[in-house]
């Protein structure tokens, strides 16, 4: 069975480390010992080493929001994988469709950091997802398939285990549009038949899949009840500790339930 996993991608916030302290303080202080549900935080970079100081002796992870796929040398601005495991990081975002739409990340350079990040133990979540007008022309599948194909090239089937996941359609990211329950239940198990196809059932079964896009403390629970929805990337929601943790309930009240 697999633990669900809410993970907060505070993207470009807040503005101020001693603002992060204090998200990072209250994040843990709801989140206390219990580790039914997993969860991890994935603050600014600037803010990581002061962010871990904070999560020590909890359970809760410490994500980066992006690394290079180079180990080290003359590449200003940019970030190792081994650093961030320095700064305390267990896990790292990589693809998010901000630096994919954004700044012009390609499957190519997710893949790239994926192997790399694999170099140095960090968990990745490997985001993926269709635009708007991908979904309007019926191309959703043939997206995320060429995003995955790309992205996760080169894994073995122990590899691909140990991935996260994260299906975020792009149109509902900060938009205050989710996509219902079955939309994302849908794609969720084509990801799964897609991995089923690639890696074999066993390690497909073993992959976790988080939905992205508007997660609030009032549609999460409804998403994380479905089969393949195994947790969830928060973005707007983990900024203020009260929805992230509010999210973080419903999670648990599905895992104590049980799948629909
Ligand atoms: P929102 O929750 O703000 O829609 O952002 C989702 C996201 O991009 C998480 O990575």
């Amino acid at each position: 069975m697999r633990s669900l996993f809410i993970a907060g991608n505070w993207k470009m916030n807040p503005g101020t480390a001693e603002a992060a302290v204090a998200l990072a303080e209250a994040v843990k202080s709801g989140v206390g010992a219990a580790a039914d549900v997993r969860v991890a935080v994935c603050p600014p970079s600037v803010y990581l080493h002061r962010v871990d100081q904070v999560l020590e002796g909890s359970p809760i992870g410490l994500g980066g929001q992006n690394m290079y796929w180079k180990t080290e040398g003359a590449y200003t601005g940019e970030l190792s994988g081994a650093m961030l495991v320095d700064a305390g990081c267990t896990h790292v975002i990589l693809g998010h469709s901000e630096r994919r739409h954004g700044m012009g990340e390609t499957d190519a350079q997710v893949n790239a950091k994926l192997h790399s990040a694999f170099g140095v133990q960090l968990i990745p979540i490997v985001c993926i997802g269709e635009t708007q007008d991908e979904r309007a022309a019926g191309q959703t599948e043939d997206v995320l398939q060429g995003q995955l194909v790309g992205s996760l090239a080169g894994l073995s089937p122990e590899q691909m285990a140990g991935v996260v996941l994260a299906y975020e359609p792009v149109w509902a990211i900060g938009t205050g549009l989710t996509a219902t329950p079955e939309q994302a239940q849908d794609a969720h198990a084509f990801i799964r038949a897609w991995l089923s196809n690639e890696f074999g059932a066993a390690t497909a079964a073993r992959v976790v899949v988080q939905y992205g896009g508007s997660v609030k403390p009032d549609n999460a629970g409804d998403l994380l009840a479905r089969p393949d929805i195994d947790g969830a990337l928060v973005g707007g929601a983990s900024l203020k500790a009260a929805d992230f943790l509010g999210i973080i309930t419903a999670a648990r009240s599905v895992a104590a339930k049980g799948k629909d």
